[in-house]
């Protein structure tokens, strides 16, 4: 696989496989996307990596926190521009219709839109996942840096046969998280990622989502 194959045949895939991906696969795929570049060679990247129990003991301790809080709380940093403008507005509420008329859920049933949102919750069934966070010390570029990493994971990962689902979802349960894992209070969670084997079945696994044109972002001179 080239890299054109693995940016063209990744996408986010919302309904897994209960197949387990051995550990040593994980740490391949991390130490070999740990060679993204960063400012200054800062690597500012940190991962917790959860298989089986350990990822079960998170989604169990979620669920539970969720009986009280179906939808968490807020994250430590702003997912969304708190005044997202055009087009970006258009663009975020196309993926989330075109997500959910997969699965024929309209948008008034708001029950089963957020029954199937629960799901990130769950790493949408992949028997691993990951949580990536990165220190408050740490600027826009490091951010920048750890979205680096993050992608040569999901390109990796289709490298090695397997599907992602980067999850910002997991931010909303920081304390949560802080807690199981001990994560030191100079890191912020920034997102999960669910990792594993698609589900072929599964409707929402054939969504392919929208660009825009180049000539809509891109300016080129000569
Ligand atoms: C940092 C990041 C966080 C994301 N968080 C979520 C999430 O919590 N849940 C989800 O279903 N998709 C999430 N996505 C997936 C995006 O919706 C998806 O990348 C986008 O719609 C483009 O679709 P594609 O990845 O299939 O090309 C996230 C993507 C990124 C890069």
């Amino acid at each position: 696989m080239n890299v054109s194959d693995a940016i063209r045949s990744r996408k986010t895939i919302r309904a897994f496989t209960g197949e387990r991906v051995p550990r040593a696969v994980i740490e391949r795929i991390l130490e070999t996307a740990a060679r993204a570049p960063s400012g200054g060679n800062l690597q500012p990247w940190k991962v917790y990596v959860l298989l089986g129990a350990a990822r079960d003991e998170l989604v169990r301790r979620v669920a539970e926190a969720r009986a009280h809080n179906p939808m968490g709380e807020a994250p430590e940093y702003h997912i969304y521009p708190p005044h997202l403008t055009e087009p970006y507005k258009t663009r975020r509420f196309r993926i989330g219709e075109a997500m959910y008329a997969t699965m024929n859920i309209p948008r008034e049933d708001k029950r089963a839109r957020l029954e199937f949102f629960g799901g990130n919750w769950e790493f949408f069934g992949a028997p691993q996942g990951m949580i990536f966070t990165i220190e408050r010390q740490m600027q826009q570029g490091q951010w920048a840096d750890l979205g680096m990493f993050i992608g040569n994971v999901m390109l990796l990962a289709r490298e090695a046969g397997l599907d992602t689902c980067p999850q910002e979802a997991w931010a909303v349960w920081h304390r949560v998280i802080r807690e199981y894992l001990n994560v030191p209070q100079n890191e912020m969670i920034f997102c999960g990622m669910a990792i594993g084997r698609a589900d072929p079945s599964a409707p929402v696994n054939a969504l392919v989502s929208e660009r825009a044109p180049l000539e809509e972002w891109a300016v080129v001179r000569e």
